[in-house]
């Protein structure tokens, strides 16, 4: 296949580009550069025949409409992605997360490409006491983030129902690896470990995340790209549920550093407490998630340690007056 992929020079991107290109596809990444798009994620493989890079943003309906030419598919990854920024910041998000895929799609449909998957998280359905999310179940989001991303779940399958375009949606879980930018919590809480600084913890950390591989989600996303029915959502969970806290003493451990680290801080609004999802859907298509946590989480707390070069740069400059402005006055006295 010839892919569109959008949002390749991120995290999860990055690694999409490299499981496709190993498949034998054509990759045609396209990507606006925001502070999360590193083109250091895609170095190694830049010079590929079977890869191109395209600077530009989905909400741009002329540049899209130019990558657009000779492909078959698009595989919409580009957002606005962090929670914490949508809440200090919101503005960027409904324009990238709804009216950058609104663009997207509209351009795909004229090209006439194949299919459109829209890759979108489980933080749309909100918070679940217990059980797990189904995808028939009613979107609640909490964030200005998952509010975007579910505005874009909404866009794609219109484009389903009113002009029979070919959509899928797959709905991923937490989502961790080499090349998560540190603001989220497994790659914060890995670099702040090696510089033996503070982690700080929202509230009380018993909040629980369902942890994917990043290799597993792109072979989730590959799955429903490929075997998934026009119009239907797929979630693709790794069935792993952890607390906040669970998470950070594996760090600790695997970092060889101790809880003196840990600060707790006030919590973040409107935090969801407890992610959760049923996979069995996806799971029907010949999926299912390889890695196993405890395996995936040492290798990538191993690559942070081998790869200080790529995320020291990054947590400097405008990093350090994020964080500032983020964690600033937080802590909680005596934790
Ligand atoms: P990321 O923040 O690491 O990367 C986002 C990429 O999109 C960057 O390269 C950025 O430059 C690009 N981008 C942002 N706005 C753009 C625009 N307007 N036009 C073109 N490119 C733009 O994100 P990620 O963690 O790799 O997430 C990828 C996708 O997967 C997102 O759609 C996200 O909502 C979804 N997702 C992420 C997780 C997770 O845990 N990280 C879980 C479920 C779903
Ligand atoms: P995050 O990685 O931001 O993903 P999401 O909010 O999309 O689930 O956060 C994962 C969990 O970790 C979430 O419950 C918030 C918590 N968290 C902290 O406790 N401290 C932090 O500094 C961060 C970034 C997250």
């Amino acid at each position: 296949m010839r892919i569109l992929l959008t949002g390749g020079c991120g995290f999860i991107g990055s690694a999409f580009v490299r499981m496709a290109l190993s498949r034998g596809h054509e990759v045609t990444n396209l990507d606006k550069l925001t502070y999360a798009g590193n083109p250091a994620n895609v170095a190694d493989v830049a010079d590929l025949p079977g890869y191109r890079f395209v600077h530009a943003d989905i909400a741009d309906p002329q540049a899209v409409a130019g990558a657009l030419e000779g492909v078959d598919v698009v595989v919409n990854m580009a957002a606005e992605s962090h929670v914490d920024r949508s809440i200090l910041d919101p503005a960027a998000f409904p324009m990238t997360d709804v009216v950058g895929t609104a663009v997207l799609l509209d351009q795909a449909r004229r090209a006439g490409v194949a299919r459109f998957v829209q890759v979108s998280t489980d933080e749309v359905y909100g918070s679940i006491p217990e059980g797990a999310f189904r995808e028939t179940d009613p979107l609640e989001p909490s964030s200005p983030y998952s509010a975007s991303k579910a505005g874009g779940d909404l866009q794609a399958l219109a484009w389903h129902r009113t002009y029979g375009m070919d959509v899928v949606v797959t709905r991923g879980s937490n989502t961790y690896g080499p090349r998560q930018y540190p603001e989220k919590l497994i790659p914060l809480f890995v670099t702040n470990a090696l510089d033996s600084e503070p982690l700080p913890v929202y509230g009380d950390g018993q909040q629980i995340r369902d942890w994917i591989n990043v290799d597993d989600h792109c072979a989730g996303v590959f799955a429903a790209l490929e075997h998934g029915v026009a119009g239907e959502v797929y979630n693709v969970g790794g069935g792993n549920e952890r607390t906040n806290l669970e998470i950070t003493e594996r760090i600790l451990t695997l970092t060889g550093r101790d809880a003196t680290l840990i600060r707790h801080v006030s919590d973040r609004p409107g935090h969801d407490r407890r992610y959760a999802l049923a996979t069995d859907k996806l799971r029907r298509l010949g999926w299912a998630p390889q890695v196993a946590f405890p395996d995936g989480l040492a290798g990538t707390v191993a690559w942070f340690q081998a790869n200080r070069d790529w995320w020291e740069p990054i947590k400097s400059g405008a990093y350090r007056a994020y964080y500032d402005a983020q964690y600033g006055g937080r802590e909680v006295p005596g934790s």
